[in-house]
């Protein structure tokens, strides 16, 4: 290509204590391309991001801007370079609204802007992108795909050329990452340089110019739309086949382990989040929650693990009425919840691996005698934990939040499996992880299942379903329209039944 590259990234190192997260990677960006970086969990692809975006310093080598080196030492560097960046983890600010968080991210800390000026803004640029969200909305009251279109309208709003996304599509619905495709298509053609960190090849397929893949560090490949090749992508990100099917028991009895009847509860924003939902799970059993997320999945998870109050109906596990007891009654009797916000819900940021781990123990016998901690004994659990799920990091002492996104996800994994529960609730637990992370977490749950443990299985992807579960229940608007066993699983219909179309063909 005879064209200046927008970006280069030249001989680029980034150590971090313990790890090479970036190991001489080269990369050169151009207008109107969209590239895709593709890798396993924890080969670099943030590092190597975050570097453009400002937020690390590379230990070696160069950026060019247009062909003129430029340092990039901030975040708002970068900005004033047209460099944006939307992160694999939210960066919001819980309490304030919509509006004001973007706000924040152009005036660099000061509300002298006219706030209905840019409510309009806002509304405009929603508008536009179909990214609508409430301008007025507190961020704690959205859903984890709601927040990531804020994230993508900060960045919008500051007018940036290059836009990068990391990992934009594990949290959106089918249809939004469709309308999602489009907008990055749209604003490449309109001269930006897309950047697009993903796991699913398939989308990668569907959207990329050009592919980089990193492993370990390095980059091990770099082709064209026209070379791209599923089987040569896996290759150069993994070095091995992986398994397309899987092997599953029958569930051994007919006995529910959990009961729901007629639960109705409300959501964050007060209106009804669950409408009279019944169904059971059986020892042994994978049941599957399918429905575009926003449906009140979240919710449900929240009122099994006693987290959110019920207005009605009941919850029995094992003939116990749960329903009102406390979350940590609920824990102690052997439920498990793995939420989909795993870095707000499911581990404390700032803390390592090892306090993770102690955490969800905490004033049980397990790593307390008396009032002292067994330090050893957290330290051994953790390394057991580490080594069985494969985990990957520096240290077990690092906080939790210098981990890659899929490490974080398989640490709590394995910390919840460890705790062999009884009965499990797990909320999207492959989002943002490799496929050969997925195939690992597969099998894991699998193996549970394998011990007689119940798990409600709430996933948007019908493939996993389909791979994993016994029966499957389609949730929209806080309702169950639709149960069937996985064996007479209609595709279409599930589809239909998850945008809330019945049988009669009217929508609900
Ligand atoms: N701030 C940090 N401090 C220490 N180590 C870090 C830090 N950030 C990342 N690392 C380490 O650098 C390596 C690369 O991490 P990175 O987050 O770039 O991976 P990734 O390719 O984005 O993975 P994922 O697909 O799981 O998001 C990992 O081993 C990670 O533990
Ligand atoms: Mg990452």
């Amino acid at each position: 290509m005879g064209v200046t590259p927008l970006i280069s990234m030249r001989n680029i190192v980034k150590r971090f204590p313990g790890v090479v997260a970036n190991d001489q990677v080269n990369l050169d960006l151009y207008a109107g391309q969209i590239h895709a970086i593709l890798g396993e969990n924890g080969s670099g692809k943030s590092t190597l991001m975050s570097i453009l975006a400002g937020l690390y310093r590379p230990t070696e080598g160069t950026i060019e801007i247009q062909g003129t080196e430029k340092r990039i030492n901030s975040p708002s560097d970068a900005l004033a370079c047209g460099i944006g960046m939307v992160h694999q983890h939210f960066r919001l600010i819980e309490s304030f609204t919509v509006a004001e968080n973007i706000a924040l991210s152009k005036t660099g800390g000061s509300f002298l802007l006219d706030e209905d000026e840019i409510t309009v803004e806002i509304k405009a640029l929603g508008e536009k992108y179909g990214l609508t969200v409430d301008p007025d909305a507190y961020v704690w009251q959205l859903s984890v795909g709601e927040k990531q279109r804020v994230e993508i309208l900060r960045m919008l709003y500051n007018d940036s050329r290059v836009l990068i996304l990391d990992e934009p599509t594990a949290v959106l619905t089918p249809q939004e990452t469709r309308e999602l495709f489009s907008n990055l298509r749209n604003m490449a053609d309109n001269g930006c340089a897309v950047v697009f960190i993903s796991h699913k090849l398939n989308e990668v397929e569907a959207l990329a110019d050009r592919i980089t893949v990193l492993r370990n560090g390095r980059v091990t490949g770099s082709i064209g739309r026209e070379e791209i090749n599923q089987s040569k992508l896996i290759e150069m990100m993994i070095g091995r086949d992986i398994i397309t099917a899987y092997e599953k028991s029958d569930p051994p009895g007919d006995e529910p382990v959990l009961v729901i009847e007629n639960i109705s509860a409300l959501n964050d924003m007060n209106t009804l989040g669950l409408d009279r939902i019944s169904f059971n799970v059986r020892a042994g059993e994978i049941y599957g929650i399918a429905g575009v997320s926003g449906n009140g999945q979240r919710e449900l998870a929240e009122v099994i693990a006693g987290l959110r109050h019920t207005l009605s109906g009941s919850i029995r596990f094992y003939g116990e009425e749960i329903a009102g007891m406390s979350p940590k009654d609920i824990i102690t009797r052997g439920v498990s919840y793995v939420p989909e916000d795993r870095l707000g819900m499911g581990l404390v940021p700032r803390l390592s691996s090892c306090d993770n781990v102690i955490l969800k123990e905490y004033g049980g016998a397990k790593f307390s005698q008396g009032s002292f901690l067994k330090r050893d004994a957290a330290i051994a659990e953790t390394n057991r934990i580490v080594k069985e799920f494969d985990v990957r990091m520096g240290s077990i002492h690092q906080p939790v939040k210098m981990m890659s996104g899929g490490n974080i996800q398989k640490l709590l994994l394995g910390r919840e499996i460890a705790s062999q529960p009884r009965l499990m609730v797990v909320l999207y637990p492959v989002r943002g992880l490799d496929i050969g992370a997925i195939e690992s977490v597969h099998k894991l749950l699998l193996q549970l299942k394998d011990k007689n443990t119940a798990i409600i299985l709430v996933s948007e992807e019908l493939e996993e379903i389909a791979k994993l579960a016994d029966r499957v229940g389609v949730i929209f608007s806080g309702r169950i329209l639709g149960e069937f066993p996985v064996s007479r699983m209609d595709t279409e219909k599930i589809g239909a039944l998850m945008a809330g179309i019945v049988e009669d063909g009217g929508a609900k």
